[in-house]
């Protein structure tokens, strides 16, 4: 059974999910030195946004195959560590939006009608009204910074309550925009021109202290600024300065640059909202996020491809029935090139045709990839340490796409250019399950799955009568056997499955034999 670490709180719903499918310990107050002493028991850890998974917890993780994120930003995760040690990062985007959303939208209404304050006022038994004299967000100007998921609820919202609402995304089109009856902007005019600026972008090298003391210069004097983002994207030193210079007029935060924000500067202000980072914190967001997250570890556990994944290739849902036997055939037809050519490769071609050639095929790249990777490292090479591995390695491939092919609906072919020729493995997907059909240039037809031994003999009477004897004397039962030939009495193939691993020596005898060039074991 998988092994699950939980290392802090996720909502019941999403626990329940995962104790049916797997052993799960949940220790939501582990300390770090804990985590890191016991966390190569685990297959899988799941974290909310305190628990910094740097490169050390990775390297120390030997057994992990999956980091889940409950929640959506993954700056706490060191994600290129991950991807070069094969785990796979997931996440739960889409569960949180309309939640942060909402609470921006709440502290904009905050900062208009000072409610914090007001409240704080009467509950220490003030009653003065016109302390707090507000406005209306009607009419005004919001401005967003990142318009992904939560910048586009977050404009829903506003152009309920008759904002104007510009926004600044490099990604972003202008169709996309309009239909939300956004305008988009640079980021300079969004900060010039908006009475409200809201953040939503997410915390990488591009957006750290993306608001700093020039930027800020820039915003309107009676302005004001929500970070329900992630901290670092405002300079807090900058921010605080500006407000208490007058420069602009306050400032909503749910997001620190330390969590949580011991002697931050934005701390004590009364025009500065503080709040303990409650973007995700609604029942209803926690409960789609253990679940969301949960089904993600799962799935990555499993072999499925997960839906939130962070740095796994992507697989357009409709073509998931199509390309997943593919990816099994993939890394079996690289395991097979390796485990037969002894001669230099000096490059490989992978050749998608038929049903193949319209299809994702991003996942077979990298599945070709990990089966030729698999057996020359001692590293784990996964679906995602794969790429980056061929390319230190210097592998050289290309990729061509047919749309014939004959006989079959699809067809994945590898092929290996060496000083003797191209030596060519291919495969099909009959009734869902991967056959191999060419092995080394001989027709054959098999299932490639478990122990299977390859003799390249000259065809001669008794040879596969030979072959049975030596396997039988080594204890090896056969399950299937077939012969490839170019011609009768000329140089074959015997491909063979078994229901028994081929000890050394077995090879050894079959490659005594006078006849057999040679043998290769191979457990696939
Ligand atoms: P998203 O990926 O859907 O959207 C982020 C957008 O930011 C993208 O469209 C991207 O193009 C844009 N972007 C990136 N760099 C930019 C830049 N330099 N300038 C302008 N735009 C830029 O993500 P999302 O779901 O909308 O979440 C956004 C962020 O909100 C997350 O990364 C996370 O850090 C934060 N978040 C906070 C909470 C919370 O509790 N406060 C909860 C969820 C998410
Ligand atoms: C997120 O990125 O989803 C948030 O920071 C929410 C959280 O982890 O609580």
């Amino acid at each position: 059974m998988h092994r699950i670490l939980i290392a802090e709180p996720i909502a019941d719903e999403g626990l329940a999910h995962l104790v049916d499918a797997a052993d799960v310990d949940v220790k939501s107050t582990i300390t770090r030195q804990d985590l890191l002493a016991i966390i190569d028991q685990y297959d899988a850890l799941i974290v909310r946004s305190a628990t910094k998974v740097d490169a050390e917890l990775i390297a120390a993780g030997t057994r992990l195959r999956v980091i889940g994120r409950a929640g959506t930003g993954v700056d706490n995760i060191d994600v290129e560590s991950a991807t070069r040690h094969g785990i796979i990062v997931v996440n739960a985007p889409a569960s949180n939006s309309v939640a942060v959303a909402e609470l921006a939208i709440g502290l904009i209404l905050s900062l208009a009608r000072h409610l914090p304050q007001a409240h704080a006022h009467v509950a220490a038994g003030g009653w003065s009204r016109a302390k707090f004299m507000g406005r209306e967000v009607r009419g005004k100007t919001l401005g967003l910074i990142g318009f992904g998921r939560i910048g586009a609820e977050v404009a829903r919202r506003a152009r309920a309550l008759e904002m104007d609402v510009i926004a600044y995304d490099p990604i972003v089109s202008t169709e996309r925009a309009q239909q939300l009856g956004v305008t988009l902007a640079s980021v300079d005019d969004v900060l010039a021109k908006s009475d409200y600026v809201s953040l939503h972008v997410p915390l990488v090298d591009s957006t750290r202290h993306l608001i700093n003391a020039s930027r800020l210069k820039l915003m309107k004097s009676g302005a004001v600024i929500i970070n329900a983002a992630r901290g670092g994207v405002i300079d807090e030193q900058a921010l605080a300065e500006a407000i208490a210079a007058g420069q602009i007029a306050g400032a909503a935060i749910d997001a620190y640059e330390k969590e949580p924000p011991v002697n931050s500067p934005l701390l004590g202000d009364p025009r500065i909202i503080t709040i303990p980072h409650l973007g995700a914190s609604t029942v209803e967001a926690q409960a789609m996020t253990g679940v969301d997250v949960a089904q993600g570890v799962l799935d990555a556990l499993d072999g499925r491809s997960p839906r939130y994944a962070v740095n796994a290739p992507y697989i357009a849902p409709e073509d998931v029935g199509l390309v997943t036997p593919y990816t099994t055939l993939a890394k079996s037809l690289g395991k097979m090139c390796i485990g037969i050519i002894k001669e230099p490769i000096t490059r490989y071609e992978f050749v998608y045709a038929g049903e193949l050639a319209t299809t994702s095929t991003g996942p077979l790249r990298i599945a070709l990839l990990q089966g030729l990777l698999s057996g020359v490292s001692e590293q784990r090479i996964t679906a995602i340490n794969a790429p980056i591995i061929a390319k230190e390695r210097g592998l050289r491939f290309s990729e061509t796409t047919l749309p014939e092919v004959e006989n079959y609906a699809g067809m994945l072919e590898l092929r290996a250019h060496t000083a003797s020729g191209v030596r060519v493995f291919s495969g099909t997907v009959l009734r869902d399950k991967p056959y191999v059909v060419e092995l080394d240039g001989y027709w054959v037809t098999f299932e490639p799955v478990g122990s299977l031994l390859f003799t390249y003999h000259r065809d001669r009477p008794g040879m596969i009568g030979r072959v049975g004897t030596l396997l039988g004397a080594g204890d090896v039962n056969i399950s299937s056997m077939q012969v490839g030939r170019l011609a009768p009495r000329e140089q074959s193939l015997m491909v063979l499955t078994l229901d028994d691993f081929v000890p050394a020596e077995v090879v050894a005898s079959l490659e005594r034999e006078s006849h057999i060039e040679r043998a290769v074991a191979l457990v696939l």
